[in-house]
């Protein structure tokens, strides 16, 4: 297959305006539960202190949702405002892909369960597990229904409440996560701008750096599987670190080499929000200006598959983003897996 004439980039695979479609951005949103857990706070829960985990990670606080707010619903709050902003009824729907590793439940999955709260009756609905990558693994996806003439409105939402994995005894890990959860609805809308490629890759060797031993087939819930603590993530700090650095660079630039575009296009830079010094060195590593990497994990830490969702949605009400800015999303996560995005607004 060959671009038409009417295709703004010359690769096929920066597939803007494609054979008479296009995967835009019609609207995002986001939403954090009010709850703020600060630094003192954790302070008092386990052996840590705030100028470690800042000095550390670059995060002074996160959001926990409530006992009785799960996933669907931070999904189905942020997925309600994209909605609203994209101008897009549930009835417009046709398909829902919710990312995340905190599903309300093993089955069904919970884009059935925000399907139903947002009353989206006529929208198929599955969930896509890649730990941090999923909203841009979710993104591809929307992107490939699109594209194929399949549908014509996908909402795709990253949503997480990892408080409900975290150890909460583990201080290597529990500063590091955060709940919420970030939208966006996709549509082929020719005449506007768009997603225009987005790269995936995963090294499934390097599983055991970042996982949750129990609760599936290998480790079914049991009393002493519980008593082990087997049902929280358990991560390897400093492999993880050196991986994501590395991966977020090479997804990055391939993102850029098949737009044939250089990273001085691009108007803002939004990576994964897991740790500042990994943004730091990532956006050094592409020759990006600090001034282009959007951060704003000091007030939500890492928030898996909700993080660049979330943070594209504030990016754009910031009005860092306007009409015909290039972005280029960056993530990094569990599996391993990472991906690249680059989006002209
Ligand atoms: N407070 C105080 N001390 C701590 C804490 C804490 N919260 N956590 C760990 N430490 C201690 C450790 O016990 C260790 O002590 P020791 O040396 O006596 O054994 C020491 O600090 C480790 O320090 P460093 O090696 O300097 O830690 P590092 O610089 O590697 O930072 C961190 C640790 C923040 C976890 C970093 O490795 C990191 O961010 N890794 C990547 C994490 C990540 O991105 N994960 C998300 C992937 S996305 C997904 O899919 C969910």
């Amino acid at each position: 297959m060959r671009p038409s004439a009417s295709t703004k980039f010359n690769n096929p695979r920066a597939r803007y305006n494609f054979q008479g479609r296009s995967c835009s951005v019609s609207g995002v949103g986001s939403y954090v539960p009010g709850k703020v857990l600060t630094n003192a706070q954790l302070e008092k829960m386990v052996d840590t202190s705030d100028e470690w985990i800042i000095s550390r990670t670059g995060i002074q606080e996160r959001r926990l949702a409530a006992p009785n707010e799960f996933t669907s619903d931070l999904a189905a709050y942020a997925a309600q405002r994209a909605m609203r902003k994209a101008g897009v009824s549930a009835e417009q729907i046709d398909l829902i892909i919710v990312a995340t590793i905190t599903p309300d439940m093993p089955f069904p999955s919970t884009a059935c369960l925000v399907q139903q709260k947002i009353g989206a009756r006529r929208a198929a609905a599955f969930d896509i597990e890649a730990a941090c990558s999923g909203f841009i693994y979710a993104l591809e996806v929307a992107q490939q229904f699109i594209m194929s003439r399949t549908y014509d409105t996908v909402l795709v939402v990253g949503a997480e409440k990892l408080s409900s994995i975290v150890d909460w005894e583990d201080r290597n890990t529990c500063v590091l996560f955060g709940d919420g959860a970030g939208a966006a609805v996709l549509q082929n809308r020719p005449d506007s701008h768009g997603l225009l490629t987005a790269v995936m890759g995963a090294d499934g060797d390097k599983a055991d750096l970042l996982f949750m031993p129990g609760g599936g087939s290998r480790c079914p819930a049991t009393a002493n599987s519980v008593a082990s603590r087997l049902h929280f993530l358990r991560m390897e700090g400093k492999e993880t670190f050196k991986n994501a650095v590395q991966a977020m660079q090479t997804a990055a630039e391939e993102a850029l080499r098949r737009c044939e575009i250089d990273i001085t296009r691009i108007k803002c830079i939004i990576p994964h929000q897991a740790n500042r010094r990994i943004i730091d060195a990532v956006g050094e590593r592409l020759g990006a200006r600090p001034d282009q990497l959007f951060v704003n994990l000091h007030r939500y830490g890492n928030t898996s598959a909700a993080s660049v969702a979330i943070a594209l949605d504030e990016a754009v009400e910031s009005g860092i983003v306007q009409r015909g800015d290039l972005l280029l999303l960056v993530v990094f996560g569990a599996g391993l897996t990472w991906g690249a995005a680059v989006i002209e607004w």
